[in-house]
């Protein structure tokens, strides 16, 4: 292992900056804390002695030459990347600057259709035109997952403009797909792959985690440090190859999507991230798989209980048959262990790469618990199979549809009508319904039976009387 990844030079600089210099006299107005609420105070003040802005020998994220460039390079080299970029706004905005900086307006890229909403809202800021890849289904779970690279290939041929493919590994539920085939296809077609692996940071550290897309051949990866490293929220990094004129590009489309005042806290837990990756991630693997398989058997030990891990094993799936995922996950609250998020389905727990004994206590009691609380199962209308996403969907290109005045239609009117704002069950942020598409009877009882099971919409306006969508006038 290179001996500089011990070393986190971002850090190092922000507490050399802290020793050495009085912060009153630039922004923020908190001055390290000292004009902080007084109520707020105790749990902030450490993070805010570190929250400054670009002074002295901090550097700039959007034109580093010091401390923020050796920080990145040194994740560039970790994560096996050409050129890497810290983010302060999530893969939210790693995927909104990519599909700006492949495509202008009127191009055409090719989205899974089971992407996360900012690939789509990428596309709209961005004027492109998506082609969607339909996901193959999950047997065991019901959940959207991959595509194949016969797929791919198939449309591609029937789009040979599009500028790019976009596409998610894993999911939400640690499903990967074989990114390396993706990736040959695209190389035949000259078109660049972008993967969006906001679930997938960890991926690499370990021969037993699936290979990240990096290393796989993409051209570009998105990965939300804050979501499996020890990173803090809105964390991320953007990881290219490619051509030193679409890294530039990026590097522009950054700058204008991201504040002009990044957090150096959460900058500095990116180092840290990093540092951990390349130093320690590995071995914390080695040590946890056999806790998080030991944890697996208990649960699928308990009858009635399935926990299931597909690809990434810190994904741990639980089902109970009879239940809902929105009933095991409030079930799982109200016995203080929330999950991550649920499904018709399916409850997703995400564990800690360093998970022990301890913690699979703290779930298995809660199962426990609740099994003994919740022995009958309501859920005895259980039976309106998964939606399938719409195959030809857009009937309204998304970039126009922004353009259209809009109106809240009560939901159960909405059959027939196009859709002017996305409808998606969040998390895990996957739309339903795209601007542009339109509402079937089928996708309107979907939701209608989805809401009635407890779970949260963006898109949906539920007043005491009544449930609305936005649709086009
Ligand atoms: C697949 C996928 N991509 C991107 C994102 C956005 O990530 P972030 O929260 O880091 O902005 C999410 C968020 O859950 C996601 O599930």
């Amino acid at each position: 292992m290179d001996m500089k990844q011990h070393d986190t030079p971002l850090l190092d600089a922000l507490i050399r900056h802290v020793e050495t210099h009085d912060s009153y006299f630039h922004v923020p107005g908190h001055k390290q804390g000292r004009f902080f609420d007084k109520g707020g105070r105790p749990y902030f003040e450490e993070i805010l002695k570190l929250d400054l802005t670009e002074v002295g020998e901090l550097d700039d994220l959007h034109e580093p030459t010091g401390v923020i460039l050796e920080a990145q390079r040194l994740a560039a080299h970790a994560f096996g990347a050409t050129q890497t970029w810290f983010l302060v706004g999530g893969s939210t905005v790693g995927n909104l600057a990519l599909v700006k900086t492949v495509c202008a307006p009127g191009d055409g890229i090719v989205v899974q259709r089971n992407s996360h909403k900012s690939v789509f809202n990428g596309c709209v800021l961005a004027g492109a035109r998506p082609v969607y890849l339909q996901p193959a289904r999950d047997a065991a779970t019901g959940v959207y997952a991959g595509v194949s690279a016969e797929q791919l290939r198939g449309t591609l041929k029937r789009h040979p403009n599009v500028k790019a493919v976009f596409l998610t590994n894993p999911n939400y539920y640690g499903m990967a797909q074989p990114v390396d085939e993706l990736a040959a296809v695209c190389e035949r077609f000259g078109v660049p792959l972008i993967v969006d692996e906001a679930h997938g940071a960890h991926f690499s550290v370990h021969p037993q985690l699936p290979r990240s897309a990096i290393v796989s051949g993409a051209t570009a990866v998105v990965q939300s440090a804050h979501k499996m490293l020890p990173a803090m929220t809105m964390t991320a990094m953007v990881h290219a190859h490619g051509t030193s004129a679409f890294r530039e590009k990026l590097q522009v489309a950054l700058t204008q999507l991201q504040s002009s005042s990044p957090s150096y806290p959460l900058l500095a837990s990116l180092d840290l991230a990093r540092k951990y990756y390349a130093t320690q991630a590995r071995c914390d693997v080695e040590k946890s798989l056999p806790v998080v398989k030991w944890l697996r058997d208990e649960i699928n030990g308990r009858g009635e209980w399935k926990a299931l891990s597909p690809d990434d094993p810190y994904k741990l799936i639980l089902q109970r048959p009879g239940w809902s995922g929105y009933e095991i996950a409030a079930g799982l609250r109200s016995e203080g262990v929330p999950l991550e998020l649920s499904d018709s389905a399916n409850g997703l727990a995400v564990l800690p790469l360093g998970l022990g004994v301890r913690e699979c206590d703290v779930l298995l009691q809660a199962v426990d618990r609740w099994s003994d609380k919740a022995r009958v199962p309501k859920g005895s209308t259980w039976d309106v199979p998964p939606l399938d996403l719409p195959d030809v969907s857009v009937d309204l290109p998304l970039s126009q549809v922004v353009q259209q005045d809009g109106e809240w239609c009560p939901l159960e009117h909405a059959a027939g009508r196009i859709a002017k704002r996305a409808v998606l069950p969040y998390p895990p942020g996957i739309p339903v319904v795209l601007p542009g598409e339109t509402f079937s009877r089928r996708v309107v009882e979907y939701i209608q039976f989805l809401l009635s099971y407890g779970a949260r919409f963006q898109g949906v306006k539920v007043t005491p009387s009544n449930t609305y969508v936005e649709v086009v006038k």
